[in-house]
């Protein structure tokens, strides 16, 4: 996808026009207070990522999410691609502050009723917004239960770019695929990688079709023509991670050769030869625990849907694949295990740390196999034309809709083969697995990345940075 610098600067625009609205509003209604007393304040109605703004919330840290699904996909066509939505979210949170009023995202669904700590309050709705009124009132430290009852017709929602993302309703059910700000078109939900939980899923569906979440399956039973299929994913997970896939699939399930438990969920109208790339994923999660350290979950798996989103994405624990599963593709969602769902992004600008991992795994990958090198694709990214948005784009600032630019995955990748060679394989690797290691389970931004660099390889890397980070421009020297 290349940079599409017009409509940037439309977004870019009203994304600021936005923030300072946001922050006009929950400056003015900030209550005072005297001191020595609880300070109630409304939690803010964003996580303050500026690429989007209303993504995630200010004031809670949910710990963990229960998701109640029902859900009737669509009736044959002719029938409209919309399906049937009704869920109860039971979510743990703690409160990060004195709160009168917090925020969770929620579009284009319905909530009927909330509780917090098992007693009704009041709500309203905004664009992207569920906006709670706990009372009592929440104290700072203070762990809340909160319940949301909700509904709606879903559809096939689109992100910044107009590709499809969120709950996509298919024909046989549902593609589930978040990012970056998607969940909240399928649960109430505090939607930025910040604010990592653990989840547990009961996803009901029409006897004959499989619900696929992330983690382990733990059983499904069916009555009176209904499945429900449950799932838990202890692991912390950012919510864009999360999904819960429906449709005719086949739950293929084994152990890789590092003892992780494997579920594929096959769409049962899939060739053998269009998952053929899954074939190796045992031998792949080996070789990136060579390079990154041990595998981060307690499971892993894929997805492959006959439907398609255009995209596949590293869900964790269980990667979507669109159509078909190339080998490569296999590479770069299993490496984002540890390179972006273990270790995640701090800021949506930081997710050349995503990408470029990724990219570059697979290029270790296939210099494994034997098919091509490292260098070789190095070469070939430094061979484009200086003109080429691959050297336009600032990487560690590509504005929000260059998050999926080329850039961020193929200069990502350059970025770490020349850091490579910069300070030898032995302090890259080591790099790689304290990267791993540090920062698992939470979220880490670019200056993290080049303060561990320098202090790994013992080196001055500052100019290395900004010729290959911060500059829109072709890297010559560094
Ligand atoms: N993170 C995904 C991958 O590279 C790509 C997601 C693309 N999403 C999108 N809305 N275009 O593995
Ligand atoms: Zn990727």
């Amino acid at each position: 996808m290349s940079a599409r610098p017009f409509r940037r600067i439309a977004f870019v625009t009203a994304g600021l026009v936005l923030a300072s609205t946001v922050a006009a509003s929950s400056g003015a209604v900030a209550a005072p207070g005297s001191p020595g007393e609880p300070r109630y304040a409304p939690g803010d109605p964003g996580a303050g990522d500026p690429y989007f703004p209303l993504a995630g919330n200010g004031g809670i840290d949910v710990v963990h999410y229960d998701l109640d699904l029902d859900y009737a996909p669509p009736a044959a066509a002719p029938a409209p691609l919309e399906g049937t939505l009704a869920g109860v979210a039971t979510i743990d949170l703690v409160a990060l502050a004195d709160l009168d009023r917090f925020n969770l995202d929620l579009r284009g669904l319905t909530a009927s009723a909330v509780t917090v700590n098992g007693k009704r309050v009041a709500f309203t709705q905004a664009p992207n917004e569920l906006v709670v009124t706990p009372r009592p009132k929440l104290k700072a430290g203070q762990a809340a239960t909160v319940v949301v009852t909700y509904g709606g017709t879903t559809t096939r929602p689109t992100d910044i770019e107009d590709a499809l993302y969120g709950w996509v309703t298919t024909r046989d059910g549902a593609m589930v695929v978040s990012e970056p700000d998607g969940s909240a078109t399928w649960f109430p939900v505090n939607d930025h990688p910040t604010d990592k939980s653990t989840y547990s899923f009961e996803i009901t569906v029409p006897e004959g079709l499989t619900a696929v979440a992330n983690g382990l399956l733990l059983g499904s039973e069916t009555a009176a023509g209904r499945t429900t299929w449950t799932w838990d994913a202890p692991d912390p997970m950012a919510a864009y991670l999360a999904t819960a896939t429906v449709g005719n699939f086949r739950l293929e399930q084994y152990t890789a050769a590092n003892g992780t438990p494997i579920i594929d969920a096959i769409d049962v109208t899939r060739s053998p030869g269009q998952v053929a790339g899954l074939a190796r994923t045992s031998e792949m999660i080996s070789f990136f625990e060579e390079r990154f350290g041990p595998y981060p979950f307690v499971s892993y798996g894929a997805i492959v849907d006959n439907d398609t989103v255009g995209y596949a994405l590293e869900t964790q624990t269980r990667s979507f694949f669109s159509s078909s599963a190339s080998e490569n593709t296999v590479a770069h969602e299993l490496a984002h295990q540890w390179m972006g769902d273990h270790v995640s992004p701090g800021r949506w600008a930081d997710i050349w740390l995503n990408e470029g991992w990724a990219t570059y795994a697979s290029w270790m990958w296939r210099e494994h196999r034997g098919t091509t090198t490292a260098q070789t694709l190095f070469t070939g990214v430094m061979n484009r034309a200086a003109t080429s948005s691959t050297w336009s784009t600032v990487l560690a600032e590509p504005g929000p809709l260059g998050i999926f630019g080329t850039a961020v995955y193929d200069r990502g990748a350059a970025l770490l083969h020349a850091l490579r060679v910069e300070i030898g394989d032995e302090a890259f690797f080591d790099l790689a697995t304290e990267w791993v290691d540090r920062f698992g389970g939470g979220t880490a931004t670019t200056s993290d990345f080049i303060a561990l660099s320098e202090d790994i390889s013992g080196q001055d890397l500052d100019q290395f940075f900004q010729v290959w980070a911060y500059e829109p421009t072709k890297p010559t020297t560094w």
